[in-house]
């Protein structure tokens, strides 16, 4: 917790967007010890949050906003007028998602809360960008800041890339494993610094620099991760061609400490509201800038990733006897991973929805994200829990890893399906436990021997 020295040492924040990113921050950053604001256009959303209602599942974050809207340090507005007036430090969290029929970022809502900000600063103030942008964006919005602020250059501009993951986005965000400050003056820094008192005195590095490579930072990040999964998958494919076992493929090279085994899982790839947005808005800038060749590979990242999703849905025809249309398929996951309600270029809906568009009867159950699955895929059938979705099943596809679905007990399990045939596309389950109870069991990334390459002569 910070004391309150005045308001020079202790700003007072505001956070423009209470979305994911946004309503975190502000949530942290006022449990933390800082007066803050949280500002959305979504008068409903400001509404739920007063009332001490997280609009999105995030293990630990409802405790969290009930003890700091008791502590009188957060509140909410949809006035930016309120938010100017109140605010030192004013963090700019709004999403950057895929522009429609293009690989580029939409800017739309970072331009207009920028904009919409900048109308009402009357004094010295820092604008800070959190969203994930397109290198060059901070440099554009300073020149927008400082034109539309009755202040004008008194307003300056700063980037501070977030790297939260969701299901762990308090950890993140209260124990970073970096600060990054991009600035254009060591006056930026220093409200940074103040800004951030709390995480920097419990030893997190910061680094400072140019708000270019600020920017650069989080796609940089998000396309190596990216880059990483995809690599596991590749050799995933090698190994349904030659017969290797991907997992123990995996668990080997992850004992190289240069190697390490996070974000080394093979499976059926990465989703979300950002590494598949992050890698192609990287994709699509590098190209405007003419260094798109550097990037080029990136391409290949992300293809490989969805071939993923198509394998899957292989294997599960495969094991339905080649054809889909009629079959009853349990899916098992919606959500883009575990811990998570999110459906955004969600892996599992978009096998899902293969299946049922192939004439599969597809049936889906997830723990957290049945009510955004149902409003955004209507078409498909939804069950309240696994069993039913398993119920007279011909084939069950396991496609998000919830500790509810290891769990499961294949004997159980096969007491309610036609067929006790199922897809770990995960690597969740034991096979053994699967196999010894008379299922067929497969993974990606394990040949069945009819798929193995022909012995050398
Ligand atoms: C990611 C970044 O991790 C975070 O730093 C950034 O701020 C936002 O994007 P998030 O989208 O919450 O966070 O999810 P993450 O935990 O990174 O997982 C992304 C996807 O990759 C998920 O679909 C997950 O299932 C998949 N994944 C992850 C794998 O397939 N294999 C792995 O080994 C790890």
């Amino acid at each position: 917790m910070i004391t309150n020295t005045g308001s020079e040492a202790t700003p007072r924040l505001t956070v423009v967007g209470t979305g994911y990113l946004g309503a975190t921050h502000a949530i942290c950053m006022a449990v933390l010890g800082y007066e803050v604001l949280g500002v959305d256009v979504d008068a409903a959303k400001i509404e739920r949050l007063a009332a001490g209602e997280v609009p999105f599942f995030e293990p630990g974050l409802p405790e969290l906003l009930a003890k700091a809207l008791a502590s009188g340090r957060l509140r909410f507005t949809t006035s930016f007028a309120e938010a100017a007036d109140f605010g030192d430090v004013h963090f700019i969290c709004v999403g950057t998602p895929q522009r429609k029929g293009s690989y580029a970022a939409d800017l739309t809502y970072v331009d207009s809360a920028v904009t919409e900000l900048a109308r009402h600063l009357h004094r010295r103030t820092l604008v800070v960008g959190k969203s994930t942008v397109p290198i060059g964006t901070a440099a554009r919005l300073t020149a927008l800041v400082q034109r539309e602020a009755p202040a004008g250059d008194l307003v300056e501009l700063a980037w501070n890339p977030e790297f939260l993951r969701e299901g762990f986005a308090v950890e993140d965000t209260m124990n970073p494993d970096r600060l990054v400050f991009g600035v254009t003056s060591a006056w930026a820094e220093g409200q940074l610094r103040a800004a951030f008192a709390p995480v920097l005195a419990q030893g997190t590095p910061a680094v400072v620099t140019d708000l270019a490579t600020a920017e650069l930072v989080k796609v940089a990040a998000n396309s190596f991760l990216a880059t990483k999964i995809s690599y596991i998958n590749a050799m995933a494919e090698i190994c349904e061609g030659t017969g290797a076992d991907v997992h123990d493929l995996a668990r080997a090279l992850a004992y190289d400490e240069r190697i390490g085994g996070r974000f080394l899982k093979p499976g059926l790839g990465f989703g979300g509201g950002c590494l598949p947005k992050d890698l192609r808005a990287f994709i699509h800038r590098a190209e405007e800038l003419n260094v798109g060749q550097s990037v080029a590979f990136l391409r290949e990242i992300d293809a490989i990733n969805l071939r993923r999703r198509s394998r899957t849905v292989d294997v599960v025809r495969e094991l339905a006897g080649g054809e889909l249309s009629g079959v009853r398929i349990a899916a098992l996951g919606a959500a883009f991973k575990p811990n998570s309600d999110d459906i955004r270029d969600a892996p599992a809906l978009d096998v899902a929805r293969t299946l049922h568009r192939a004439g599969a009867v597809v049936r889906v159950f997830d723990p957290a994200a049945m009510d955004n699955a149902r409003i955004a895929y209507p078409d498909l059938h939804y069950t309240a829990s696994a069993a039913d979705a398993a119920r007279d099943a011909d084939v069950i596809v396991l496609l998000t890893e919830w500790d509810e679905f290891r769990e499961l007990d294949p004997q159980t399990l096969g007491a309610v399906v036609a067929h006790r045939r199922i897809v770990d596309s995960r690597h969740a389950l034991d096979p053994a436990q699967w196999r010894d109870a008379g299922w067929t069991f497969r993974e990606l990334g394990q040949p069945q021997p009819a798929e193995v390459a022909p012995a050398l002569s």
